[in-house]
């Protein structure tokens, strides 16, 4: 199916034979053949208009009425899943969509490894499965939550629909993880699915169970740091589970996977466009020092140094969490066949078990940073992370690549990976971006220009200003160099009524 073909459709004409392998016909979209599960179609069906609810009390605040232009899956080959339409956000067709089962698969890792792929609950390890995936469930309401009130300040159309789409899509991983609750966990997961709901980001009571997900995300660098860092730790902790003994949790996590990359797309090119604008105006004004702010502010762009302690603080905040570098659960999900590494089936060079390897990782002791050799198994979420640190530096290299191309003389980095920790080895201890471990007054003294202070928020909060006529953009972002769907420049992307 080319994409062109999929242009004409409206959400109401998407049961033509071309689509087979997804039901639209039924109230809840599928491929998991739900009609002929009448048991977990009843729970579904009973569970979706409390979900509706949440989606009206604490999804996108506004424009629920508006005609937004939106993809929604037809299919699940990587080659033709998407169209594209104009869509009320409400009347999204959230669905349950698995990717293609492989057949003969076997488990890739652990204790089990070489043996067939679980199609059924394994007992023993119910309560381990429960946990990852009522976690992992949690991380995406939040997300819809933290962004609900950024409709209102978008900087355009464009990134107005983009919000949107991300937000629709995180709705529809809650549906994925809700799905392998209702089937595989009967009571239990019909609880778990309800508590899925009842959870909110930032409440005191009953929050989020993760901590970077009650957090706010109070303005749109804000939302583009947390799609380009924290979806970034959903689609390592998703590939993760996606090499899972357990199939259906697999063949879920694959199909999540797809999504997730848009997510990082927009928060990469957010970024990107920031920077753009910054450059470009800095250019134009002749000013060539990234550290004269109070001339570049004037030009309402952030300034350069502004954007790296937005990195520093999301970046950190994304890296804890991964969870205690060194961790025994860690451990039990690996050997238990539930929870693999990083692209693990396609890792060459050791046995996939792990029983006598080791990994370096990197420890504060007696005030200094030490790199020990921890056996491997212990060491998952350290690696999980140094994975991650990896996949983030193709987009700040990209980053780089824009201000070189200005002649401006600044460089985008990473900091270190104790920096600003509260979860793990370096939890409590100070360490600069440059990796020296520092006293608390030395912390003080300079934690004002590693993470944004009172004057970035406001400065970034006064740029804030809704821009949504067609083809518009506010002073501070470029324009995305392609539109969604190849849409030229004025195309109206939510048309708001
Ligand atoms: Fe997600
Ligand atoms: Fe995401």
């Amino acid at each position: 199916m080319s994409a062109d073909d999929t242009l004409a459709d409206t959400p109401g004409s998407m049961s033509s034979d071309r689509f087979v392998d997804i039901s639209y016909d039924d109230v809840i979209p599928n491929n998991v053949q739900l009609s002929s599960d009448k048991q977990l179609q009843r729970a579904l069906e009973t569970w979706r208009p409390k979900y509706l609810d949440w989606w009206n009390d604490m999804g996108p605040l506004g424009y629920q009425q508006s005609e937004v232009y939106l993809r929604t899956a037809v299919g699940v080959d990587p080659a033709g899943w998407a169209k594209f339409g104009y869509v009320k956000m409400p009347s999204y067709r959230w669905g349950i969509l698995l990717a293609p089962k492989v057949e003969g698969r076997t488990i890739p890792f652990g204790r089990y490894k070489g043996e067939p792929a679980w199609q059924e609950m394994p007992g023993e390890h119910r309560s381990l499965l429960r946990r990852l995936i009522v976690v992992q469930g949690d991380t995406e309401p939040a997300s819809v939550e933290q962004q609900r009130f950024l409709g209102a300040t978008a900087p355009s159309l464009y990134d107005m629909r983009n919000l949107f789409q991300v937000n629709v899509e995180e709705g529809r991983h809650l549906w994925a993880m809700v799905y392998l609750l209702v089937k595989y966990f009967g009571k239990d997961g019909r609880e778990e699915a309800q508590a899925l709901l009842e959870r909110q980001s930032g409440q005191i009571n009953n929050p989020r169970i993760l901590g970077a997900f009650n957090e706010r995300t109070p303005d749109w660098l804000s939302f583009f740091m947390f799609t380009f860092f924290t979806d970034r730790d959903g689609k390592m902790q998703l590939a993760a589970l996606a090499e899972s003994g357990f199939d259906p949790l697999s063949r879920t996590c694959r199909f999540m996977l797809t999504e997730e990359a848009h997510h990082m797309f927009v928060g990469e090119t957010g970024v990107q466009r920031t920077i753009e604008a910054t450059c470009a105006a800095m250019v134009k004004a002749g000013i060539k020092e990234p550290g004269d702010v109070e001339a570049v502010r004037k030009l309402g762009v952030v300034d350069l140094p502004l954007l790296q302690r937005k990195v520093n603080f999301h970046i950190s905040v994304t890296r804890d969490l991964f969870g205690s570098e060194i961790s025994s659960n860690a451990a039990d999900a690996f050997s238990s066949g539930i929870k693999g590494r990083f692209n693990e089936a396609n890792l060459k060079g050791d046995d996939h078990v792990l029983q006598d390897a080791t990994y370096p990782v990197t420890r504060v002791i007696d005030g200094k940073l030490v790199v020990e050799q921890v056996a491997a198994l212990r060491a998952l979420n350290s690696r999980l992370l140094d994975d991650f640190i990896v996949d983030c530096q193709g987009g700040v290299d990209r980053w780089n690549k824009v201000v070189e191309k200005a002649g401006i003389a600044f460089k985008f980095v990473q900091p270190h990976k104790g920096f600003n920790r509260r979860i793990g080895e370096f939890a409590g201890a100070r360490i600069s971006p440059a990796g020296e471990v520092l006293t608390e007054d030395q912390w003080n003294a300079k934690s004002g220009d590693w993470l944004p202070n009172d004057d970035d928020m406001r400065f970034i909060s006064s740029l804030m200003k809704p821009c949504h006529e067609p083809g518009k953009y506010a002073s501070w972002i470029a324009p995305p160099r392609v539109g969604v769907n190849n849409q030229l420049g004025d195309f109206e992307y939510v048309k708001i009524f």
